[in-house]
C-alpha cells in the first residue's frame, strides 16, 4: 500500500491532464471551423501531449502502489472570439497546470518520497517549455493584431507541427 497523500494528489493531477487533453480537442475543433488547420493541428499535438502526460502518471501509479481513479470530466469552453482568446486561455490554463505540479512536488518533498520527486521532476521541466511554447503564439498573435496576412503564416508554420512520443514508462 502506497502513501495515500501521494496517490492522491497524483490522481488528481492525472484527472488534469485528461482535462487538458480535452479542453485542447475543443480548441482544435474551433480552430478547423475557422478553416485554420495549422492551429487545428497544434491543438490536436498539444491534446496528445496531454493523453500521454496522463498516462505516464497512470504508469507511475503501479510503481508506488496506487491506483488510477478516475473521474467525470467538465465540459471545456468551446466558444471563442478568435485564436488570441484562444491562446490566451491555453496559456492561463498551462500556468494553473504548472502550479499544480509544483504542488505535487511540495507534497512529494513533504512526504520526503524521493522516487516520486524524480518523477516529478520531468514534469517540472516540461510545463517550463510548454509555457514558453505557448507565449511565444500569444506574443506573436498579439504583434499580429488579427491581420489576416500574419494570421496565415503563423498557420502555415503551426502546421509544421508533429507529435513526438515521450517515454511512457515512469
Ligand atoms: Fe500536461
Ligand atoms: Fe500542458
Amino acid at each position: 500500500m502506497g502513501n495515500k497523500r501521494i496517490i492522491d494528489a497524483l490522481n488528481d493531477q492525472i484527472q488534469k491532464e485528461f482535462y487538458s487533453q480535452y479542453l485542447y480537442i475543443s480548441m482544435e475543433a474551433y480552430c478547423a471551423d475557422q478553416n485554420l488547420d495549422g492551429f487545428s493541428n497544434f491543438f490536436h499535438v498539444q491534446a496528445q501531449e496531454e493523453q500521454a502526460h496522463a498516462y505516464k502518471m497512470f504508469n507511475f501509479m503501479g510503481r508506488i502502489g496506487g491506483s488510477v481513479e478516475l473521474e467525470a470530466l467538465a465540459k471545456p469552453k468551446n466558444d471563442f472570439e478568435s485564436v488570441l482568446e484562444v491562446f490566451e486561455l491555453a496559456l492561463a490554463h498551462e500556468k494553473s497546470i504548472t502550479k499544480s505540479i509544483h504542488n505535487l512536488m511540495d507534497i512529494a518533498l513533504e512526504e520526503k518520497d524521493h522516487t516520486t520527486t524524480a518523477f516529478i521532476q520531468w514534469f517540472i521541466s516540461e510545463q517550463a517549455e510548454e509555457e514558453e511554447s505557448v507565449e511565444k503564439i500569444v506574443k506573436k498573435l498579439r504583434l499580429m493584431n488579427n491581420n489576416p496576412a500574419g494570421l496565415l503564416m503563423i498557420d502555415q508554420e503551426l502546421g509544421q507541427r508533429v507529435f513526438n512520443p515521450i517515454p511512457l514508462d515512469a
